[in-house]
């Protein structure tokens, strides 16, 4: 599995150009996002590989995460997912959302409304791809493929501050704990510019 995963690797990496995020102008100062226009930013940074192409790492020890994007109005960030790698169910802290799989594909497990998980795959290059949801949603991403890489992109409005993980019981979710943005920033980072990080448990998103 190690040497198909190196081969899907060798072939992100081959499409690589130029990566110059940080002297793009930030966005202007604006008012929060909804939804649907943060999904329309997932969609151009996936149609736009050459913007983060180059940051993809496989990490074992947890997905790899870093922030391509932070204005006053929304955050993006790219996820590196190797097999098997999964957030928990979590919540955004009362911002809103969206991510678009550009590699491989996530399953993204919600509560039902019998309680129960409900489960669906989001796949690169279909209409399945994109997600988007608003300031109260709960979900857990994974990328449930025995040996394919998965690469996602994922924006949110206002940029996440806090984030609640939850355990899906038998009688719903339940509240797990409360984490700060400053379990995934790295000191200095929390403010303005790329941040990266590789988390076992954590992270922004379908997230981190
Ligand atoms: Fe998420």
């Amino acid at each position: 599995m190690q040497s198909g995963i190196l081969t899907q690797q060798r072939a992100l990496l081959t499409q690589e150009r130029t990566l110059d995020t940080q002297r793009r102008p930030l966005h202007a100062r604006g008012a929060a996002r909804g939804p649907q226009q943060l999904a329309a930013e997932v969609r151009r940074l996936a149609a736009r590989p050459a913007d983060w192409l180059s940051r993809v790492r496989l990490n074992p020890d947890g997905r790899w995460y870093e922030r391509i994007h932070l204005d006053d109005s929304w955050e993006a960030w790219l996820i590196s997912w190797l097999p098997g790698q999964a957030t928990g169910f979590h919540d955004h802290g009362g911002s809103a959302g969206a991510f678009a799989v550009v590699w491989g594909s996530l399953d993204e497990c919600v509560a039902g409304s019998a309680g129960g998980p409900v489960v669906t795959r989001a796949e690169a290059g279909t209409p399945s791809a994109a997600r988007a949801f608003g300031p109260r949603y709960v979900h857990d991403v994974r990328n449930s493929s025995a040996a394919t890489v998965a690469v996602s992109v994922h924006a949110y409005s206002p940029p996440l501050a806090s984030m609640t993980r939850y355990d899906l019981t038998p009688g719903g979710l339940v509240a797990s704990g409360t984490e700060g943005a400053e379990i995934w920033l790295p000191p200095g980072r929390r403010v303005r510019g790329p941040s990266r990080r590789s988390s076992r448990p954590r992270g922004p998103g379908c997230c981190a």
